[in-house]
């Protein structure tokens, strides 16, 4: 009986077997030559109508009786799972869901990683999304109040003062302002100085002012340029500072004259001048804002230009915000001292040109320093004139 069974079984299994071998094909057990080969039309649209494809596939020769169907495996058997629960029913949240709540909550979004670098496991961190929101948001706003604003200033000045005359008039006569090297110096920092606020301020409105007007590729090359340019100036520009510094730091001491000049609307506002040393209040401001905010500017941008030297992405986002909120002031102040240096007085220019200025405009402007550069003169010629007289005796 036992043997009986054991045939019964075997017979069973063979049949499925010999009844899925296709006539002519390769017996049980025969290297299978093509079997990797995909079907000719698999994967590439639909078969083209009345043309059938050639195939691979054997044919099963005409006039051979029909084998039976292979009979049907036995379906494996299916373990029922559970529905997912909705997402408050669930005990333990899934990641993409911690990741929504953590997200609501504003919290950070991190994860495992297995790169060397640990900074790459942080995706997104709370302060990253307040920095967002300053730099797409206030800074724009800050910026374009502060610069916008400044220029429009400027103009109603201009057309309601008009430009601030000599008004002794010009005397023929000059006087020395500002040394080679006095003025040498400000021009390197006055152009690094545009040049960075101008690639600066593509980083803020380009994408709003002018990849509109020149289209992608173009906006594309201007700011990487731009970039590098903003990289590579920062240096001459902090050299600038530096030396303005030390060229000028003695003349620019705050003093109560200083409080005099600005009660009296530093003689931008009405017709009359107070006496001032080398620099005015006014100028002493731009002497401080230059060097100061330069150097603010400038710690600030090194950060950014090294980044994670000595800095972790949060330092790195306040760098930023300070870097960018001291330059669009400076910018805007820079804007007004470049008016007067320039369009807005008569005889200013010629200080930072040729480095004389006429005898009249020095009077009017800077009284005290005048007298004192007279009494030094003086002394230069009184003092060989004196030894001659010393010598004579
Ligand atoms: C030592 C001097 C400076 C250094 C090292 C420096 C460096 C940098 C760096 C690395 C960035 C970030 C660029 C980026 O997002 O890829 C930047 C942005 C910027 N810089 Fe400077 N910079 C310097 C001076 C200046 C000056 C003098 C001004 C203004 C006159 C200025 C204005 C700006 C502005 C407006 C931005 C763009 C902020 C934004 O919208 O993202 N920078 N600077
Ligand atoms: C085209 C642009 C500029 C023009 C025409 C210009 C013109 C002048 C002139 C005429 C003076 C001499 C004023 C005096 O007799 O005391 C001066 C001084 C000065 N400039 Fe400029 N300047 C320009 C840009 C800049 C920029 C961008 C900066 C800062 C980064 C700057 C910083 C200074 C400083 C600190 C002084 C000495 C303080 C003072 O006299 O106000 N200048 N500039």
């Amino acid at each position: 009986m036992r043997r009986f069974l054991l045939l019964a079984a075997m017979l069973c299994l063979a049949v499925p077997a010999v009844a899925q071998q296709a006539p002519g094909a390769p017996s049980p057990g025969s290297p299978s030559v093509q079997g990797g080969a995909p079907e000719i039309g698999v994967g590439r649209g639909p078969m083209p109508a009345g043309n059938p494809p050639n195939t691979t596939e054997p044919q099963r020769p005409t006039g051979v009786a029909t084998q039976p169907p292979p009979q049907a495996a036995a379906p494996t058997p299916v373990t029922e799972r559970p529905a997912v629960p909705p997402p408050a029913l669930r005990n333990s949240p899934d990641a993409a869901e911690r990741e929504l709540q953590a997200a609501l909550r504003g919290e950070r979004i991190e994860g495992r990683i297995t790169i060397p670098d640990p900074k790459a496991a942080s995706l997104i961190q709370p302060e990253g999304r307040d920095w967002r929101q300053f730099h797409n948001v206030t800074l724009t706003w800050v910026g374009g109040v502060a610069v916008g604003g400044m220029l429009l200033i400027l103009v109603a000045f201009y057309l309601t003062r008009g430009r601030i005359r000599i008004e002794g008039g010009r005397s023929g006569r000059t006087i020395q302002r500002f040394n080679l090297l006095e003025r040498v110096n400000h021009w390197m920092t006055a152009s690094t100085f545009i040049v960075l606020g101008l690639t600066g301020l593509n980083l803020t409105f380009g994408r709003h002012v002018i990849l509109p007007l020149m289209g992608p590729e173009a906006f594309y090359g201007l700011t990487h340029w731009g970039k590098i340019l903003h990289n590579y100036l920062a240096f001459p520009f902090t050299l600038g500072i530096t030396l303005m510094l030390l060229l000028w730091v003695k003349d620019n001491i705050p003093n109560g004259r200083d409080i005099a000049w600005f009660k009296a609307g530093g003689g931008l506002i009405g017709h009359g001048h107070v006496e001032a040393g080398r620099f005015n209040g006014g100028q002493k401001m731009v002497f401080w804002i230059t060097v100061l905010g330069g150097a603010a500017v400038a710690v600030s941008g090194y950060f950014l230009i090294f980044p994670f030297w000595v800095s972790n992405v949060n330092d790195l986002q306040l760098a930023h915000t300070v870097h960018a909120l001291i330059s669009v002031l400076m910018i805007a102040a820079m804007v007004a001292h470049i008016y007067i240096g320039s369009l807005g007085m008569e005889g200013a220019y010629d200080a930072m040109g040729s480095g004389q200025v006429d005898l009249n405009w020095a009077k009017e402007h800077h009284g005290l320093w005048v007298q004192e550069e007279m009494a030094k003169a003086r002394q230069t010629i009184a003092a060989p004139a004196n030894a001659k007289a010393a010598g004579a005796d």
